[in-house]
């Protein structure tokens, strides 16, 4: 874990005092809500909250909150408004582009103490849920109750639904389900000063002004603190479906895709892929069952969910066999029961954790035109042949999304240079590629602390500037999650 020797902590922002801690006592006065270790960043207390899931960023906090009512987020951010401490909010730190761990002494806000459910309505399936309740744990309540959230994630055993709306989480069912930004129907948000926005109506239709919820969804911690978020649960399908195909090539993949969404229409809920690479990794590092026996260069994973499963089951084996029987797949299997179903996602769930513990991980997450999608891959190797340290190049992703994760995995810095020679013969590179293409250089990651001197590959100044212009305006102290998220404003705006 480093940090980016270019930036130094801004002047701007006060330290901690006694009173300080004193005064966030009061306010949390709960066992264990807070964690305080006066220049001790390193303390094993404080490791947890210091460092990424990838472990490639490290922050200096001496001070954890850990509040467990609205109210307490609320007086925690008056006071650090008032004096001007910096804030880094903190979900499940799950994130993947070092936005949720801070970068100096930033306070953590952390939100796991806020995990109830608030609500939930039977009838129209909309939930009301704190922000630190846990992904998995929040679609459980659902299942109960014939419901599922409209997202799922790899990380969904860690992720809080707080920090899935405040990155905009995509993940594999984006397809079916579409984005957060259409199945979040109400926010609960303190903003930096410490007051209360409180938009849970919770209606399907409001047409009464602008859509200030919308402005929080992505926001990345940079605009204030997700308390509560109403969610639309779609009805828990009863049939659900898994089928793992190898294809011989890239547009076999993309033949399958146009075919999936004719074919099997209505009940297909995801389409991902995944290069052999990414398949070599995740048997190599993690013992799992293998779906095929066939190795092939791609793998692609297909779910259905619909309401009856025999109908459902035959038109995906009736799939199956017309696509192997045109040759767009070398073989295919459906999973017969739930255990081979579980085993089908953990091999395509399993990759992010398969690339990092291959090495060191660069991590691409791009939005192209589905046919660019994997000559990006394909460009990378080329770009990266002879250059020392590169372990893989490996390419998956959520094909109907156009998102595509590039990762590359290189040997450690041991011996002083393989990483970071990877990364300059890595960036712009990508970058200018991906921009080549209008395309995006986060497609559900976020900005973080990785990509905020990138922005512009993908949105023009005047956009940087309304942001920049919105940032100001809801944080005029800049306390919220500091360095990250936007580019500093620009000398001439
Ligand atoms: P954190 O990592 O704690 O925080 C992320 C950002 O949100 C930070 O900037 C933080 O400051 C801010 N934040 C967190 N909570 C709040 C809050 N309550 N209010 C305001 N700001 C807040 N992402 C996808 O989009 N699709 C995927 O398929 C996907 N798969 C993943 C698989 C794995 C194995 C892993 C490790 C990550 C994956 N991710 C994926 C990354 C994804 O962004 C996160 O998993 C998730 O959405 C972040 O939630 P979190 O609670 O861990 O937030
Ligand atoms: C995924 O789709 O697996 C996630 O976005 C995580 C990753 O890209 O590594
Ligand atoms: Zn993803």
């Amino acid at each position: 874990a480093a940090r980016d020797t270019s930036l130094q902590r801004a002047t701007q922002y006060a330290s901690l005092t006694d009173a300080d801690i004193a005064h966030f006592r009061t306010i949390l006065p709960g066992a264990g809500d807070v964690i305080y270790h006066k220049d001790d960043p390193q303390h094993d207390d404080l490791e947890p909250y210091n460092v990424d899931w990838m472990r490639k960023y490290r922050g200096q906090a001496t001070l954890v909150l850990r509040p467990r009512t609205t109210d307490q987020v609320a007086q925690i951010l008056k006071h650090c408004h008032a004096r001007k401490l910096a804030v880094c909010p903190q979900g499940g730190n799950t994130g993947l582009v070092g936005g949720s761990v801070p970068v100096f002494d930033e306070v953590v806000v952390f939100l796991g103490n806020m995990h109830q459910v608030r609500k939930f309505d039977p009838i129209s399936g909309i939930v009301v849920a704190e922000a630190g309740m846990i992904l998995q744990q929040l679609d459980g309540y659902l299942a109960d109750r014939g419901y599922m959230m409209p997202l799922d994630l790899g990380a969904k055993g860690t992720c809080q639904i707080g920090g899935n709306v405040a990155t905009n989480a995509g993940g594999l069912r984006l397809l079916r389900y579409g984005s957060l930004h259409g199945s979040v129907l109400g926010l609960e948000v303190v903003l930096p000063d410490g007051r209360i926005l409180n938009d849970m109506r919770a209606l399907r239709k409001d047409n009464t002004g602008l859509d200030l919820k919308q402005l929080f969804i992505g926001s990345e911690g940079a605009l204030g603190i997700i308390t509560a978020v109403a969610i639309l649960a779609p009805v828990r399908p009863t049939a659900v479906h898994v089928a793992t195909l190898a294809m011989p090539n890239y547009q076999a993949v993309q033949d399958a895709f146009v075919r999936a969404r004719r074919e099997l229409g209505e009940i297909l809920s995801a389409f991902e892929f995944w290069d052999s690479e990414a398949d070599k990794l995740v048997h190599q590092h993690l013992a799992l069952r293998r779906p095929l026996e066939t190795e092939s260069p791609f793998q692609v994973l297909i779910e259905t969910a619909g309401s009856n499963a025999e109908h459902d089951m035959a038109k995906l084996e009736a799939f199956l066999e017309n696509l192997m029987a045109d040759e767009i797949a070398i073989d295919g299997a459906v999973a017969q029961d739930q255990a081979q179903v579980d085993a089908m996602w953990a091999v395509r769930e399993g990759i992010p954790e398969a690339c990092a513990k291959d090495g060191a991980v660069f991590k691409y997450d791009v939005s192209v035109p589905v046919p660019k999608l994997y000559e990006l891959v394909e460009k990378t190797r080329e770009r990266l042949e002879g250059v020392k340290g590169v372990n893989d190049i490996i390419g998956y992703g959520h094909v109907g999304d156009g998102n595509l994760h590039l990762n590359v995995s290189a040997q450690k810095d041991a011996d002083g240079g393989g990483a970071r020679a990877v990364s300059a013969a890595l960036e712009p590179f990508i970058y200018e590629l991906v921009a080549s293409h209008n395309g995006s250089i986060s497609a559900e990651h976020g900005v973080g602390i990785m990509k905020p001197k990138h922005l512009h590959y993908s949105k023009d100044a005047e956009m940087l500037n309304v942001m920049q212009d919105i940032k100001a305006l809801l944080d005029p102290n800049g306390i919220m999650n500091p360095y990250k998220y936007l580019p500093p404003r620009s000398k001439s705006a």
